[in-house]
């Protein structure tokens, strides 16, 4: 039986769609499986790290894992329709092939991260990445080792808040948790918060002691949330982001993902900020 360790790394394994989650009208979540049980049970990801998605015929994208290793027997990736992969991605039903290699990357620092509270800022598709830590951590196993959890999460509209099934219900009820929903403007039925995640999280003001702030989202919103949180105090080193652009190969062979001299495959794709400054300044 084929195992990992043999297996030609750029080669992926069959697995098949279970489930399929609306998200948002561009937003997906794809629930698969490995064909080979072996497989399934020897793919050990960590909280952070990415797969390689192919599409037969079309070819294959990098996507993060937005499911936690806590849950077995299955892998979670949301995924935006944004180019030919993707839209071939969202034709698909469950039941349909797909192959999946890896995984790939660095990982949130979770061991480091044992006893401190922990700060989620997250927008949009943003929340896919964060979302594997944070049911990491949530996790009945793993919950002790972790102090209070706090999670800012915005999207431009009700329709685009990703994961509302988290957000919305299961995470508030989490012991130690509390979650802050925003959409960008005021729409009939919402009695949330409005407003832009940067400016909610200035309003929240969380205090940096004791804590590491994760933040994924699109490129403005990070931006802002960067200088929000230097301006509450919080260090280079308590703010971990994490990049996925650019990744073809996965395995440091491609060339196509590096930045400066790090390659986002292999050093990434979660950075601390005190490494992304020292990139050059595009990133
Ligand atoms: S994706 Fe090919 S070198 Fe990183």
């Amino acid at each position: 039986m084929t195992n990992c360790r043999s297996h030609n790394p750029l080669r992926p394994f069959p697995a098949t769609i279970i489930k399929i989650i609306d998200e948002t009208p561009d937003v997906k979540t794809f629930q698969m499986a490995f064909d080979d049980p072996e497989v399934m049970e020897n793919f050990k990801q960590k909280p952070g790290q990415v797969a390689q998605i192919s599409v037969f015929g079309v070819g294959e994208a990098t996507i993060s894992i937005t499911s936690s290793p806590t849950k077995k027997g299955l892998l979670e990736f949301s995924v935006k329709k944004v180019g030919m992969l993707t839209s071939a991605l969202h034709r698909l039903e469950p039941g349909c092939k797909v192959g999946i290699r890896g995984p790939y990357g660095n990982h949130f620092p979770y061991e480091k991260m044992k006893g401190k509270d922990l700060l989620f800022i997250g927008g949009g598709i943003g929340l896919a990445p964060l979302r594997a830590l944070i049911d990491f951590v949530l996790a009945e196993e793993n919950r002790k080792d972790y102090g209070n959890i706090e999670i800012i999460y915005g999207a431009r509209s009700v329709d685009d808040l990703c994961f509302k099934y988290d957000i919305l219900e299961r995470w508030p009820q989490m012991p130690g948790t509390k979650v802050y929903t925003t959409i960008d403007r005021a729409e009939q039925g919402w009695e949330g918060h409005v407003g832009f995640v940067p400016a909610y999280l200035e309003e929240i003001n969380p205090t940096p002691k004791n804590k590491y702030a994760i933040t994924c989202g699109p490129p403005i919103m990070i931006k802002f949330v960067l200088q929000a949180l230097e301006k509450m105090g919080f260090s280079d080193d308590q703010v971990i982001t994490t990049l996925e652009m650019k990744m073809k190969c996965g395995i440091g062979k491609c060339g196509r993902c590096n930045i400066g001299s790090k390659y986002v495959c292999l050093d990434g794709p979660v950075f601390y900020l005190s490494q992304l400054k020292q990139l050059p300044p595009e990133f």
